[in-house]
């Protein structure tokens, strides 16, 4: 059942049967910068051990989220926990649970794949005793045991991206958080991203939730997804079932696609572009370029 409004979210965070305690709950979470509401009454409930996929277009606000739960901005009305702390109140505690490839490259070119991870390591306060096996582990979980010693600057786009899962993977977080971790990569690249999170997860049951506006990505590796439109997440569920709901809404014989659902909940207001403005696109794009 495709469930279109934030109720839904909150009871599952309250613990549905089947569904796995909370790993990230927001309840009626808002930020705005100045005018602009980037995030606006958001409710969000993801299950531990799952794939959760915001989705949206650029500007509806998945980043500003991300962001609050990563504890890299403040939560200025509303709840957002982290397997149960508080990320207003236990700011330390939240960031120990969890690994964040951000959707800006954060890699040092000048750096070796194996120096760029020992930094994450260390700032992550990995036992010293531990530090050079556990960043050994995390280069070759993402393939890139061979390369470790070369020059970050000398990857490709695609290595650059696994290069950054090591740095948030080295602290072995429970909650892995990556904000549109293909972006700008070609389709083998982004397949071998998700090769990797997926191999880490199944050894370590980690959970993940990442942001893309591949809704083909989505519905290939998301357990659940919300799409994140204007600040809110307007429908949440299983692709299949997010699918079906508009099929049997609409009477269609074929199954509709992700991006047919999201442009039913979001109406002609996607074709603006969203909120997603001249600053989006570009940060998109210098992301893309970096990568490409
Ligand atoms: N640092 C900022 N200053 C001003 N406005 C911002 C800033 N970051 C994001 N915004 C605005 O907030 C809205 C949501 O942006 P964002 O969270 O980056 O969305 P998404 O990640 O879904 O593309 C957009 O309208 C964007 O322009
Ligand atoms: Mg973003």
């Amino acid at each position: 059942m495709a469930a279109t409004s934030g109720a839904s979210a909150e009871a599952a965070a309250d613990g549905t049967p089947g569904a796995g305690r909370a790993a990230v709950s927001c309840s009626r979470l808002d930020y705005a910068f100045g005018d602009t509401r980037a995030v606006d009454g958001l409710d969000l409930a993801v299950h531990e051990g799952e794939v959760f996929g915001l989705l949206g277009p650029n500007g509806a606000g998945k980043t500003t989220a991300i962001r609050c739960i990563t504890t890299l901005l403040p939560v200025p009305t509303g709840m957002v926990r982290v397997f149960g702390h508080d990320a207003a109140k236990e700011r330390m505690a939240v960031r120990r649970l969890l690994g964040y490839v951000p959707q800006q490259l954060s890699a040092d070119s000048g750096l070796t794949g194996r120096e760029n991870v020992a930094l994450f390591a260390r700032v992550f306060d990995v036992p010293r005793r531990e530090r050079a096996a556990r960043v050994a582990q995390a280069l070759s979980a993402v393939g890139l045991a061979d390369a470790a010693d070369r020059l970050a600057g000398t990857y490709s786009g695609g290595m650059v991206r696994r290069l950054e899962l090591a740095q948030a993977l080295v602290s072995a977080p429970r909650l892995l958080i990556l904000d549109e971790p293909t972006i700008g990569l070609d389709p083998i690249a982004r397949t071998d991203v998700w090769d990797h999170i997926n191999a880490v997860r199944a050894a370590t049951g980690m959970t993940v939730l990442v942001t893309t506006h591949y809704m083909d990505e989505a519905d290939q590796y998301c357990d659940r997804v919300g799409l994140m439109h204007r600040g809110r997440v307007r429908a949440l569920g299983t692709p299949d079932e997010l699918r079906r709901g508009l099929a049997e809404r609409r009477g269609a014989d074929a199954l509709p696609t992700l991006e047919d659902v999201f442009r039913d909940v979001a109406g002609s207001s996607l074709d603006d572009n969203s909120k997603g403005g001249f600053r989006d696109v570009r940060s998109t794009r210098r992301t893309a370029r970096r990568v490409g």
